[in-house]
């Protein structure tokens, strides 16, 4: 990929795992060196001990004094609501009905989806984000624009054509059959080129028949490593809605476990009123629950128990839901998480944030292989951080002594304005000078 092989020099903070369960988890190197070849991290280290043995005729691109750590991962946001964000007004069900399904309509139309593909991508690397699990709309083209634009930027992206087939205007219903179709084809062309993968997207149970769940599970049963996602229990309005639809069923996640939709990997927007028996068996089945904590208070659905997921073993991922959520930075989104916790009586420190939003989402994402770390091995997808970005922010470093203080501030008072620049496989992609060029692949 005319990847050269280079060094990055800075404060490098990653993490081998939850640093909540093990402080040994947080690797911080003062003054780091990351080797990059071929889109890999080769070593990492103490720029004392790897600089004599790897500068020979390398590159080195110093960004001492700001911090580099993994690209942001965000595990759930939707491609066609970036002109939603801020809609006024409205719960779930309504803000669904009266702003997001007219908004999506407009994707039947190829330009609307390649702009909005690339808004999206651009707004992402300049948050530092570099991986997401990403709906489209019903209609495939968006699916394409997305896959396309992220493969143009060498983007390890998840992303899928959403299926639906009721309770929705009819310009944006698929059918079983449709849905089934397009899904197809949509993971015959684009699932494992470059870094793409699709994801089997059934929007939520409220606007898919049992027929069209059918379909959902059979995709999934022929494409086991497949990523799925949805939604679950976001709004009571939504869980008694489900009940009505599906009769039979013991409780909201019964209907997806029914079609075969619950396992490792699969991706659960939201799971704020989950009960217990819902928890238990999402833990089992090891599908993932996404907090999205902007959205969840913009919308007014509740208070994600982070906790009690926690303690019952479930997975747990933190993701922008643009444009239910209100920021592409998952920065603003951790520090409002924060807020959400703290509402709860719950605390997450400065380190928990930051794992969360690199090495926890890729967990969360089954990617923790390839992304979410800087590590030997490890895709070189990284976000360079100022925490001295803004005047507020550069005075209220003077008074932090450690490196957990600094981290948290960062957290609560940063946003895009503290992206210094984003690498997909050691290539920036963006820079906040507004020099990133996006050299030949
Ligand atoms: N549930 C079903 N669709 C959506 C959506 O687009 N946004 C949110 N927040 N919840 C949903
Ligand atoms: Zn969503």
């Amino acid at each position: 990929l005319g990847n050269e092989e280079q060094i990055l020099r800075g404060r490098v903070l990653s993490f081998d795992g939850n640093p909540a369960v093990d402080a040994a988890n947080i690797r911080y190197f003062e003054d780091g060196l990351i080797h990059l070849k071929d889109g890999l991290v080769v070593a990492v280290g103490e720029a004392s001990t790897l600089l004599p043995a790897i500068s020979q005729g390398l590159r080195v691109t110093d960004h001492r004094p700001h911090l580099i750590m993994a690209g942001f991962v965000d595990p759930h946001l939707h491609m066609p609501q970036t002109q939603v964000i801020g809609s006024y007004g409205t719960e779930l069900m309504e803000w669904l009905s009266r702003y997001t399904f007219p908004e999506e309509s407009r994707y039947a139309d190829k330009t609307v989806c390649d702009t909005a593909a690339g808004f999206l991508l651009d707004q992402l690397a300049a948050n530092g984000t570099t991986t997401a699990a990403a709906y489209c709309t019903s209609h495939p083209q968006s699916a394409e624009s997305l896959f396309e634009e992220s493969g143009k930027r060498g983007l390890r992206m998840v992303a899928g054509k959403v299926m639906m087939d009721r309770n929705a205007p009819a310009g944006l219903l698929d059918t079983p059959q449709r849905a089934y179709d397009e899904s197809k084809a949509l993971i015959q062309r684009f699932n494992g080129l470059d870094r793409l993968t699709y994801a089997i997207t059934p929007r939520f149970a409220p606007t898919s028949t049992e027929a069209q769940l059918e379909v959902a599970g059979v995709l999934a049963r022929e494409h086991p490593d497949l990523p799925i996602q949805t939604h679950l229990s976001e709004s009571l309005a939504e869980i008694d809605f489900v009940k009505d639809l599906f009769g039979w069923s013991r409780d909201y996640l019964d209907v997806y476990e029914r079609y075969g939709l619950v396992r490792r990997g699969a991706l659960f927007g939201h799971c704020i009123h989950l009960t217990m028996r819902e928890r238990e068996t999402l833990a089992q089945l090891q599908g993932s629950a996404i907090f999205c904590p902007t959205s969840n208070l913009f919308l007014g659905s509740g208070l994600f128990d982070r906790a009690g997921l926690q303690a019952s073993g479930v997975i747990t991922g933190i993701a922008t839901d643009i444009g239910g959520g209100t920021s592409y930075s998952m920065l603003v989104t951790a520090a409002e998480g924060y807020k959400v916790l703290a509402l709860r009586g719950e605390r997450m420190t400065a380190f928990e944030a930051f794992y969360w939003m690199s090495a926890g989402n890729a967990y969360a994402m089954a990617l923790d292989e390839r992304i979410g770390r800087i590590a030997p091995g490890y895709e070189a997808d990284l976000v360079v951080l100022d925490l001295a970005a803004t005047p507020a922010m550069r005075h209220r470093m003077e008074r932090a002594e450690s490196l957990a203080d600094q981290l948290f501030a960062l957290l609560i008072m940063g946003d895009d304005r503290a992206v210094v620049a984003t690498y997909a496989m050691g290539r920036k992609i963006y820079d906040r000078k507004g020099t990133a060029t996006l050299p030949p692949r």
